[in-house]
């Protein structure tokens, strides 16, 4: 595909909880808190629908982030993600608010049932015309294990490959209805068809599931698939099931590399690079002239607390820092235990430490502040400017737009930033829907493929 014809992904990267990616955003002077109502999801919607932003998607975590000092009591205080709601139903009443964009959500591998997460993600599909994406993550710390009945978080590769095997029952059973089973006609009472209705009959090392499944096709084939694994096991996982995926870049040189190396790992994996996007996590902060710009962003920058931080870093780490000295250095063994590889692994380049300390985990990832994605501040014109650079390098397909407050960040990217990306061809005039996957660019899926694909492999 040319870059003349390429048209940038936007996702916009959302929280059901009392704060956007950046903590202190709740404490945002223009932050609406009405964060416990569908009101406040649906107001993000319609905004984000307006300025054509292909999908929002809800990131999730199943605990309170509260391994930091060994209690909740830091994070509830100060509000660092204090709050965390059921993301698919919130998702839901996004979607009866809005008709066109995508909708997405982040549900577990390591603690939920693939029968469950198929069923619950097929459902929303069918609920809301094939618009719905699936984030599919691995999870990161023994909070989480704790709520649901485990002791330890399981280790980070075999949670990879619990992974692979959950796709597998997922997508079995998201194809167990050919696209043409339903017959409906009441004359003959031929409901469906019940050679184009396969039961699955699943017994692998994680689990077992018979079927058939209960959910027809949706308009789309199924949900879109979303990863954000970054670790070398991560991005194989992501190369071979994602249709989307999401990554963390400080440089554009570095984006260039991982960008052309994922690439490639999908031509590897036999699938067409150009039907999986790449778009790294970013802050928009935009305003009218550069003064204004950089008004809002000593505002932003003034909300971060150090405890935000301690609490977010202890929390994808599986580790409590308030455990270490500021300056203390990580020893090897500390340090294979940490839950987010490819975080771990960021910290340990960027300081140029084999062993960082603290002080380098907070100030070289930037976690809890904005500093912690790449941050595209200044007028329409140099914000869509910078942007243009990573998308033509290229070094992404789009980007993930974190937002400093709600829902002010997305009222400025639509009102301000669209129409200058739109203005120079780089970003679609509107949805091409009405699914997500043709708002996407991507190709729908058929059963049928899947099954004649299966046989073949036997
Ligand atoms: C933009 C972005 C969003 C993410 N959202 C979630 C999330 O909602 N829940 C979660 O448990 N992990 C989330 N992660 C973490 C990844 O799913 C993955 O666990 C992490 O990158 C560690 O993978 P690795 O060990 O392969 O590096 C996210 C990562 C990125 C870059």
């Amino acid at each position: 595909m040319s870059s003349q014809s390429r048209m940038m992904t936007l996702v916009a990267f959302l929280q059901a909880q009392n704060c956007s990616n950046l903590p202190g955003s709740w404490r945002h002077p223009s932050t609406i808190l009405d964060f416990l109502t569908p009101e406040y999801y649906q107001r993000i919607a319609r905004t984000l629908e307006d300025g054509k932003i292909q999908m929002a998607f809800f990131d999730d975590r199943l605990a309170l982030p509260d391994l930091y000092t060994g209690n909740h009591h830091e994070a509830i205080a100060a509000g660092v993600r204090a709050v965390k709601l059921d993301p698919s139903t919130i998702l839901m009443a996004m979607g009866m608010a809005t008709s066109k964009i995508g909708l997405g959500t982040t549900y577990s591998t390591t603690y939920y049932e693939p029968y469950h997460v198929a069923r619950v993600f097929a459902t929303m599909d069918l609920m809301l015309k094939g618009r719905v994406g699936w984030n599919i993550v691995t999870s990161l710390n023994s909070a989480e294990a704790l709520n649901f009945g485990g002791e330890k978080h399981m280790e980070h590769d075999a949670r990879y490959d619990r992974a692979d095997e959950f796709m597998d029952v997922v997508m079995g059973h998201w194809n167990t209805w050919e696209d043409d089973a339903l017959i409906l006609d009441k004359e003959t009472n031929r409901f469906a068809d019940p050679n184009k209705v396969h039961r699955l009959d699943h017994h692998g090392h994680y689990f077992n599931s018979r079927g058939p499944f209960s959910v027809p096709r949706s308009p789309q084939g199924h949900p879109l698939l979303i990863q954000a694994g970054q670790s070398g096991r991560g991005q194989a996982f992501a190369a071979k099931w994602a249709e989307l995926v999401f990554v963390i870049y400080h440089s554009l040189e570095a984006g260039k590399r991982q960008y052309k190396a994922f690439k490639e790992a999908v031509a590897a994996e036999g699938r067409n690079p150009d039907h999986v996007k790449v778009a790294p996590a970013c802050y928009v902060i935009v305003g009218e002239s550069e003064d204004a710009a950089q008004e809002k962003r000593a505002i932003i920058e003034s909300l971060a607390k150090p405890v935000d931080g301690l609490v977010l870093i202890s929390e994808v780490l599986n580790y409590d820092f308030s455990k270490k000295g500021y300056d203390e250095p990580f020893s090897d063994e500390e340090l294979a235990e940490f839950s987010w590889h490819g975080f771990r692994d960021r910290v340990v380049e960027m300081s140029g430490k084999k062993n960082p300390t603290v002080r380098d985990f907070v100030e070289v990832s930037g976690r809890g502040t904005i500093k912690e994605h790449k941050v595209f501040c200044g007028t329409p014109k140099s914000v869509a400017d910078q942007m243009e650079e990573w998308f033509t390098a290229p070094a992404c397909d789009g980007f993930v737009l974190a937002a400093t407050s709600m829902p002010g960040t997305y009222e400025d990217v639509a009102r301000l930033l669209v129409p200058e990306l739109q203005r120079r061809g780089l970003f679609h005039k509107d949805y091409e829907g009405p699914t997500l996957r043709e708002t996407m660019g991507l190709p729908i899926p058929r059963a049928a493929d899947w099954h004649a694909r299966r046989k073949a492999a036997e």
